[in-house]
């Protein structure tokens, strides 16, 4: 979900992996309350400039996993997440792993069936205030203090 990006127009975007592209799925009115609202409330992430939701389409994870697909999945999600933890650092964005989402209301949102393919992971990304900044670093002062 595309908020405040330069040079993208605002709505809900699909992410095509294979091309490295971004495919437009349509605008969304309200932006800051569809946002609050799929993350059921958490009205801190209005602001965000994305809100990225990753989907799951189990199938693909089934046909080769079997009864064990939902572990390979649940440690897949993480390293998904962390790499965007990652990536937001090194762009330094700042990013929080968001589970409390609606997924009903989430799949709705990207035309997502909710038993083919589902919500299962949210990550709204923004930039970071200056006065976030300043708070980060005297929180971690302890480690350049300590020479970790
Ligand atoms: C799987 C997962 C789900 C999370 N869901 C939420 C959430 O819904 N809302 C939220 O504010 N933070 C959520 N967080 C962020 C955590 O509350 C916490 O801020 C983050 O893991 C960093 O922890 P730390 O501050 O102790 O290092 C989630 C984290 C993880 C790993």
């Amino acid at each position: 979900m595309v908020q405040h990006v330069e040079g993208l127009q605002p709505g809900a975007y699909h992410y095509l992996p294979l091309n490295h592209e971004l495919e437009f799925l349509h605008p969304v009115e309200d932006l800051p309350a569809v946002i609050s609202d799929t993350l059921v409330g958490q009205s801190w992430a209005n602001k965000a400039s994305v809100v990225f939701y990753y989907s799951f389409v189990p199938y693909r994870a089934e046909w080769r996993y079997g009864i064990w697909a939902h572990r390979v999945v649940l440690i897949d999600a993480g390293h998904v997440g962390q790499n965007l933890y990652l990536a937001c650092a090194a762009l330094g964005l700042g990013t929080c792993a968001v589970a409390a989402f609606d997924m009903e209301l989430s799949d709705q949102i990207f035309g997502l069936d909710g038993e083919e393919e589902y919500t299962i992971y949210t990550f709204p990304v923004g930039t970071i205030s200056a006065t976030d900044k300043k708070e980060e670093k005297a929180f971690y002062q302890f480690v350049e203090d300590e020479g970790l």
